[in-house]
């Protein structure tokens, strides 16, 4: 297996948007790196920069300041080996489950055997939906979809903006427990960008706070009991979502 001396590095990145009167600084100063086989959650207030960040280790927007490296080399554009769920699922509703699915392959040119196909809507819960179009699938089958498509991919970074936000608490935890399982069965890491206190402990083995200050990272913090089906019945996961909520309540 490869080994990086930088899987994923964000080095000094900030983000300034201008428009014709005026500039808005959106990210400053924020470092970080991420290894392989690891994960992240990303949480902070809204519209503290998370999603533009998301965009940028994407390669889909460009920072104004710092660098990201990715696999060693400076991102400068989309990464075939980068995948991206959005929040609004990222489906076409005019194309049918079964084509949504591979569509991602399809546009990388990339061949996957219906076996693959099949055992990953197995894992992933979503056979026999095929023929269906988008808006005949429940919020949860919807997003389970988008993330076979990104799991088809084979990606190394799989990047998640707020992806069970519509959701129901149990479906949701559902999908949570499903791509902890993905992520412990594959070699990925992940970014996950959530407003959600336990689903950044569930996830994150470590947690980035991001404010509306700056420097913009508040606080980075170490979660190593991450990684356990039963982790939200333990005093451990308890202490943190605690001490995480405060963090969030004193983050401007
Ligand atoms: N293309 C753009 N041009 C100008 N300003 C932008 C642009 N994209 C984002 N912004 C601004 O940057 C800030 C951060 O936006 P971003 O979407 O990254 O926030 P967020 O943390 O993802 O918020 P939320 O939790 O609500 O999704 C916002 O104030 C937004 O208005
Ligand atoms: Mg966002």
């Amino acid at each position: 297996m490869a080994t990086y001396h930088k899987f994923l590095g964000v080095e000094g990145l900030g983000k300034t948007f201008f428009t014709e009167k005026e500039s808005k600084i959106v990210l400053e100063g924020v470092t970080f790196e991420l290894p392989f086989r690891d994960s992240l959650a990303l949480v902070g207030p809204s519209g503290c920069g998370k999603t533009t960040l998301i965009l940028a280790i994407a390669g889909l927007l460009k920072s104004t300041e710092g660098s990201i490296f990715f696999e060693d080399k400076t991102v400068t554009g989309p990464n075939r080996k980068i995948a991206l769920v959005l929040q609004e699922y990222g489906l076409f509703p005019w194309k049918t489950v079964a084509a949504n699915i591979t569509l991602g392959a399809k546009l990388q040119r990339i061949n996957v055997s219906d076996k693959k196909i099949d055992a990953i809507k197995k894992e992933l819960d979503i056979e026999g939906l095929d023929h269906l179009y988008p808006t005949q699938l429940s919020g949860g089958q919807r997003q389970r979809v988008a993330l076979a498509r990104a799991l088809l991919l084979n990606p190394l970074l799989l990047l998640l903006d707020e992806p069970f936000a519509a959701i129901d608490t149990v479906t949701r935890e559902k999908l949570q427990n499903e791509l902890l399982a993905a992520f412990i069965q594959r070699q990925f890491s992940f970014i996950v960008v959530t407003h959600s206190i336990e689903e950044a402990v569930f996830l994150g083995q470590r947690i980035i706070v991001l404010s509306n200050g700056r420097p913009s990272v508040k606080a980075i913090i170490d979660n190593p009991n991450m990684g356990h089906m039963d982790y939200r019945n333990q005093p451990a996961f308890f202490e943190l979502t605690t001490e995480l909520r405060k963090i969030l309540e004193e983050t401007p």
